[in-house]
């Protein structure tokens, strides 16, 4: 795989943070998420962690649905804009743990979570089998990892600008990174929706369908 990066991951999601609501709702749309949640059999009461949680786009369904959730990030200004925004809507509830944090080191303890969620993160992280790992360590026996990202792509674009790692995974990677983090009845599909953006000079415009795993602890 290539890793080749121009800028350093928390400064650019730090300037998209206040645009971030409108531009994710350009590049996909809520199936994505409706469809990570049913994956992974949400209960109400239950824990779950959202990784990579940008403005709370998991975190929004994981409350509606009666959830607890553990939101970590590694920009402070997503965080910043999620806290604002679900102020308003959540007022007087403690519903949403809110964390900075890093893909290689979460903080949050062994074996904490009912379900961890990771929505178009994985492609950003340094080091996804890693990080893969790292979200099954927070899981309670039992529980589930659902991932949520782009399937391979040819777009170098999204690299220059949308800060991109790495350009979609193979769902066999998926997969063995799934197993060799010790999860078990892995399953890798397709949401059945896809990711959109346009290149800056317009001359490119890039659909990319998004795969859903998931696995037990
Ligand atoms: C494309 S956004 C997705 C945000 C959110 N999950 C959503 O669906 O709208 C990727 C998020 O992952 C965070 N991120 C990127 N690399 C990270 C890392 N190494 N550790 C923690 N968070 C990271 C970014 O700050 C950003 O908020």
């Amino acid at each position: 795989m290539r890793d080749e990066i121009t800028m350093e991951s928390g400064n650019y999601f730090d300037e998209v943070a206040p645009e971030w609501d409108m531009l994710r709702k350009s590049f996909f749309s809520k199936a994505v998420r409706d469809k990570a949640l049913s994956v992974a059999d949400v209960h109400p009461g239950r824990i779950a962690a959202d990784i990579g949680c940008g403005t709370g786009f998991i975190t929004e369904g994981l409350v509606q649905k009666d959830l607890k959730v553990i939101a970590v990030d590694s920009s402070q200004n997503m965080l910043s804009e999620m806290k604002q925004k679900f102020a308003g809507l959540l007022a007087g509830q403690d519903l949403i743990d809110y964390r900075l944090g890093e893909a290689g080191s979460l903080p949050i303890q062994d074996e904490t979570v009912d379900y961890a969620f990771a929505n178009m993160y994985l492609h950003h992280v340094e080091l996804p089998p890693e990080a893969i790992k790292e979200m099954a360590r927070i899981l309670k026996p039992g529980g589930v990892l659902v991932i949520t990202d782009l399937d391979c792509h040819s777009f170098e674009f999204l690299k220059h600008e949308h800060n991109d790692r790495w350009m979609g995974f193979p769902r066999d990677d998926i997969k063995r990174w799934f197993e060799e983090a010790g999860l078990q009845d892995i399953v890798v599909d397709c949401v059945g929706e896809n990711c959109c953006a346009s290149s800056s000079c317009g001359s490119e415009r890039a659909k990319i369908s998004i795969f859903v795993a998931s696995g037990k602890k």
